[in-house]
């Protein structure tokens, strides 16, 4: 099975391509923490993509085809796979197809997320992560049991992501509307969107997005 999730940043995707991975094997493929490791390593990809992220933007479609190409030919990838992050242009989504096709392979469904902007900011705004074990937190959703420790490792630092600023999330989302959201009539006109209640908790999202994939034959 090979899917996509869509949504703007804070829709909850890298959310559920975690669950995806969890309960059903499939290979959580997250540009963004792609992007994140190349930014710590130090590498010059990684500067140069950090200083996009830092403004919101987005890195150059090569970049990031290059990213995905090497990462969807493992061997780990043959069992399926959730993209979470990518394609987030029209030239991107073009290259998965040709890449896909390559492969004599094809995607199975693309997940539409609907959210409303302003719970994006308040979801964004919020979260939080252990720096030891990467648990992820949210000050109002999902704060640690016992308060400035992790549930996790018990850990007792934590972390934010740097583009979780106000004015950078505004860019963010900017971004999707003006370059992502065209995906949208992209995968509607080849009959592989479907449509999940990004607004609804967390255990109902990965619900619906369970009977869309049963019904694919998942
Ligand atoms: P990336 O890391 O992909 O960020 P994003 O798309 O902005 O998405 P987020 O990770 O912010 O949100 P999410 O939808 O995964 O939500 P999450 O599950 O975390 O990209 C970062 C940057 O890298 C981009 O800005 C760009 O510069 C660059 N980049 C990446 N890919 C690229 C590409 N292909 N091309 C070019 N540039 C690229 O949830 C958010 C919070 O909400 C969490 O706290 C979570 O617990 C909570 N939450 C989730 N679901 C729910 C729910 N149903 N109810 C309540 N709370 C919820």
């Amino acid at each position: 099975m090979r899917l996509i999730l869509l949504g703007p940043p804070g829709a909850g995707k890298g959310t559920q391509a975690k669950r995806l991975e969890d309960g059903r094997g499939l290979v959580q493929l997250s540009t963004g923490d792609m992007l994140r490791a190349a930014v710590a390593s130090g590498s010059a990809t990684g500067r140069r993509a950090g200083e996009i992220m830092a403004r919101g933007g987005l890195v150059p479609d090569d970049v990031m085809v290059g990213l995905i190409r090497d990462r969807v030919a493992a061997p780990d990838c043959a069992r399926g796979f959730v993209l979470d992050g990518f394609p987030r242009t029209v030239g991107q989504a073009e290259a998965l197809d040709r890449m896909l096709a390559g492969a004599g392979a094809a995607l199975d469904r693309v997940i539409e997320m609907r959210v409303d902007g302003a719970e994006m900011v308040v979801r964004i705004a919020g979260r939080f992560s252990c720096a030891g074990c990467g648990a992820g937190y949210h000050d109002r959703f999902r704060p640690p049991e016992r308060p400035g420790a992790c549930d996790a490792c018990g850990g007792s630092e934590f972390s934010r992501r740097a583009d979780d600023e106000a004015g950078t999330v505004a860019a963010r989302l900017e971004a999707y509307r003006a370059r992502t959201a065209p995906l949208l009539p992209y995968y509607r006109e080849r009959g592989m969107l479907a449509s999940v209640d990004g607004m609804a908790p967390i255990d109902e999202v990965a619900r619906q997005i369970a009977a869309v994939l049963d019904g694919v034959g998942a």
